[in-house]
């Protein structure tokens, strides 16, 4: 296949990119996006400050257009992200306890209604897991509501739509290490006590090679029965190409392995600025690192 998004079908899996709403009037962009992928996350716009600037007060506007442009064209989405730490709207940064624990619910059930039956995936929970060798939660005025705050937004996203994966997503999570561990744990818990949980997000925002124990990572957690999804990829370094096939046929290798998405399109789109950790250059020609790809995929 000619094309990433028809190769990664070749095995039944999707090649995807995150896109900005901001961007959808540049003609070399959308060219590239709707030719090359088939699966689209929003880099922003349905985070918690875009899609609840003021408490119960929604705005879908930019979210809305990707997803348009998304399935106009045929292409799925994944939903990113519902709750997060980081992009809390400033009147829910203001808030702790039971107050806000009551407001992300409301978010969650609110966001994920609205979009019932046109996501394929959520990052229902993003980087809710400490960096370093602790393997524990993050602290953050959302862990402070309560260490089952996780679990509830995950039952609260399958009551809202129960057709989507649902799925956590983190990043430094690439190998098997206190952080990968300490979240494996928890969906180890969460499928052992009937918590709704669908996949596992890697970000998988690296320079150079992933760690040799990539492939074995994503396998214990599909072991799990989780599906596996490499959610925001780029890769800065000298060895981007090589580092970009041995990521692609580490997710071949994992049956569980859905697909792939890079974290933008075009090195100017990325937000690792001056990095060039993406698979087309500033004027939208493939780099080898596409065709590192693209190879890979279509050896499988
Ligand atoms: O659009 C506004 C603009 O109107 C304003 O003038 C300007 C001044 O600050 O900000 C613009 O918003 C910025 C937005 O990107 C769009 O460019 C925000 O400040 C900036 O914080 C935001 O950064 C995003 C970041 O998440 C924080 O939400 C990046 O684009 C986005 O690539 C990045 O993505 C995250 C994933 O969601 C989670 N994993 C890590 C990844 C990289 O940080």
């Amino acid at each position: 296949a000619s094309t990433l998004g028809a190769a990664a079908a070749q095995s039944g899996r999707y090649f995807g990119a995150a896109v900005a709403a901001s961007k959808l009037g540049d003609s070399t962009y959308v060219n590239i996006l709707n030719r090359e992928f088939n699966m689209v996350t929003a880099e922003n716009e349905m985070k918690w400050d875009a899609t609840e600037p003021n408490r119960g007060q929604f705005n879908y506007s930019s979210g809305d257009r990707i997803l348009n442009q998304a399935t106009g064209n045929g292409k799925r989405m994944r939903g990113h992200a519902l709750l997060w730490y980081q992009q809390e709207p400033g009147w829910a940064q203001r808030m702790e306890g039971s107050d806000l624990r009551q407001a992300m619910m409301n978010h969650v059930t609110q966001v994920a209604t609205h979009y019932k039956g046109k996501i394929y995936a959520w990052d229902v929970v993003n980087e809710a897991f400490a960096d370093g060798g602790s393997g524990g939660r993050r602290d953050s005025n959302l862990q402070r509501t309560g260490n089952d705050w996780i679990e509830a937004a995950f039952r609260a996203a399958r009551a809202a739509d129960p057709a989507a994966k649902l799925c956590y997503n983190d990043y430094n999570t690439d190998g098997v290490n206190a952080k990968s561990t300490g979240i494996y744990n928890m969906v180890r818990d969460f499928k052992a006590r009937g918590v709704p949980i669908d996949c596992v997000g890697f970000q998988s925002h690296l320079s150079g090679n992933p760690p040799g124990d990539y492939q074995a990572n994503l396998q214990r957690f599909a072991d799990l029965g989780v599906e596996v999804q490499i959610t925001e990829l780029d890769i800065s370094g000298s060895n981007q190409a090589n580092a970009y096939a041995a990521v692609t046929r580490a997710c071949l290798a994992v049956a569980r392995c859905a697909g792939i998405t890079t974290w933008g399109i075009r090195d100017t789109d990325s937000w690792r600025t001056g990095e060039n950790p993406l698979l087309f250059d500033g004027n939208g020609n493939k780099k080898a690192a596409y065709t590192s790809v693209l190879d890979a995929l279509n050896s499988a």
